[in-house]
C-alpha cells in the first residue's frame, strides 16, 4: 500500500467558490477578501484580520507595522521554518535565536539570556507542529521587558492555549495558507490577526505599497495582497477547519493506541494542538524512516537543520544543543485528514518493527 506523506485536496465546493469569485468579482480586492478577513477574525477571536500573500509576508509586514527596523533585535526559536527568522533580517533587524525544550520542540525561554531579553524589541514565538508553545513564559518576559509578541501561528490554525485561539494571545498573529497547512487557499496566502486598529491599518497599507489614500503613499510597502480567488477558497476551507482538526486529533489517538511505545511528542498541558505535524522522537529515527521508505510510506523531518546551522545563519555562531539533538531524533508521520484508519495501522505496523 503506497501512502504519501501529504495529499492535496480540491473539492467541488472549493471549485465552485473559485469559479464564482472569478466570474463575479475583481481579481484583486474582491468582496471575498474582506469576507474572508471578517470570518477569520471572528474564528480566531480578534477584532481585525488582514490577509496577505503568504505567512512570510504576514511576519515581515507585522514586524514593519510594529516599527521593527535596523536598530532592533528580535527573539525567535531555532526549531522552525526559516521564515520565522528570515522575516527579522528582511526588515534589517538582528535575530536572537533561542533554543527549545526537548519535550515538544517549542521555544525555551530559559535559553534566552537576561541581556538578550533586555535588549530585545520583539519576540516571535512559534506554535510549532500546531502545538501551542509555552506562551506564559514568553508573555512574562515580553511584559517585563515591555516588547510586543508576534505569534508565528503559521502551523496552528485553530489551536488553543488556556481556551483562547493562538493568534489572539499576542500583539499580532501570523498564519500561512500554504497547501500543506491545516487550511489552505489553494496557493500561497497568509493572514495577520490583531486587536489593535492602528497595527491592522498599517498592515493593510504596507501590503498595498504603503498606500494611505488612492493617490497618496506615506510609507514603504509591497504588493503582498491575497488574491480574490484564493480568499474565496479560503472561506470554504475555514468552514471545514474544525472538522478537519478533529479528524487530525482522531488520527493521533489511533497512532497512540497502536504504536508500540509512546514516542509522539506531547501537546502543551495548557493547550490543544491541531497536529499540523504528528511528530515522533526516537533514537532509531533514521531506521524508522528507512523502513517506511522501503514500504512506500512517506515521512518527513521538520527540521533536519535548525535555523542557526543553516548556511545563512552560521555567521552568528550560535550553539543551541537541545535543538541540535532534537533535529537528529524527530520525524513526522502522515497526518492529513484524508488518511484512512487502515493506512494508519499499516504505518504503525512498520514503525513498530523498529521500535518494539
Ligand atoms: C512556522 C512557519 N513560519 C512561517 C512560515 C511561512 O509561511 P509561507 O510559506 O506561507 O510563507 C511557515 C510555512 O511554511 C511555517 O511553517
Amino acid at each position: 500500500m503506497k501512502i504519501p506523506f501529504f495529499v492535496q485536496e480540491f473539492t467541488a465546493e472549493m471549485e465552485e467558490a473559485a469559479i464564482h469569485a472569478l466570474r463575479n468579482e475583481s481579481f484583486v480586492g474582491g468582496e471575498s477578501v474582506s469576507k474572508f478577513e471578517e470570518e477569520f477574525a471572528e474564528y480566531i477571536g480578534t477584532k481585525y484580520a488582514v490577509s496577505v500573500s503568504s505567512g512570510n509576508a504576514a511576519l515581515q509586514i507585522s514586524l514593519m507595522a510594529l516599527g521593527i527596523d535596523d536598530e532592533s533585535r528580535v527573539i525567535t526559536p531555532t526549531n522552525s521554518f526559516i521564515a520565522s527568522a528570515n522575516c527579522i533580517r528582511m526588515v534589517n533587524a538582528e535575530p536572537i535565536l533561542a533554543d527549545i525544550n526537548l519535550r515538544d520542540g517549542g521555544i525555551d525561554m530559559n535559553s534566552v539570556s537576561s541581556g538578550d531579553a533586555q535588549t530585545a524589541h520583539a519576540i516571535i514565538p512559534v506554535h510549532i507542529y500546531g502545538n501551542p508553545c509555552d506562551f506564559d513564559s514568553v508573555k512574562e518576559i515580553a511584559e517585563n521587558e515591555n516588547f510586543p509578541i508576534v505569534e508565528d501561528a503559521c502551523q496552528a490554525h485553530g489551536a488553543t492555549y488556556n481556551g483562547k485561539k493562538v493568534g489572539s494571545l499576542g500583539d499580532v498573529g501570523c498564519f500561512s495558507f500554504y497547501p500543506t497547512k491545516n487550511m489552505t487557499v489553494a496557493g500561497d496566502g497568509g493572514m495577520t490577526t490583531t486587536d489593535n486598529e492602528e497595527i491592522a491599518l498599517k498592515i493593510k497599507s504596507i501590503r498595498d505599497n504603503g498606500r494611505k489614500t488612492k493617490n497618496e503613499f506615506d510609507k514603504l510597502g509591497f504588493t503582498m495582497r491575497l488574491n480574490t480567488v484564493n480568499a474565496a477558497i479560503g472561506r470554504v476551507q475555514l468552514k471545514h477547519l474544525d472538522e478537519k482538526n478533529t479528524r487530525r486529533r482522531e488520527i493521533v489517538s489511533i497512532y497512540k493506541k497502536n504504536l508500540a511505545n509512546d514516542c509522539i511528542l506531547p501537546e502543551n498541558e495548557n493547550g490543544k494542538s491541531v497536529y499540523h505535524q504528528i511528530v515522533i522522537k526516537h533514537e532509531k529515527r533514521d531506521q524508522i524512516r528507512q523502513e517506511l521508505t522501503d514500504n512506500d510510506i512517506g515521512s518527513a523531518i521538520y527540521y533536519e537543520t535548525p535555523i542557526h546551522l543553516q548556511p545563512i545563519y552560521q555567521e552568528y555562531g550560535y550553539k543551541l544543543p537541545n535543538s541540535e539533538k532534537f533535529s537528529k531524533e524527530v520525524m513526522s508521520l502522515p497526518s492529513y485528514p484524508l488518511l484512512t484508519d487502515e493506512q494508519i495501522l499499516v504505518i504503525c505496523e512498520h514503525v513498530n518493527k523498529i521500535i518494539s
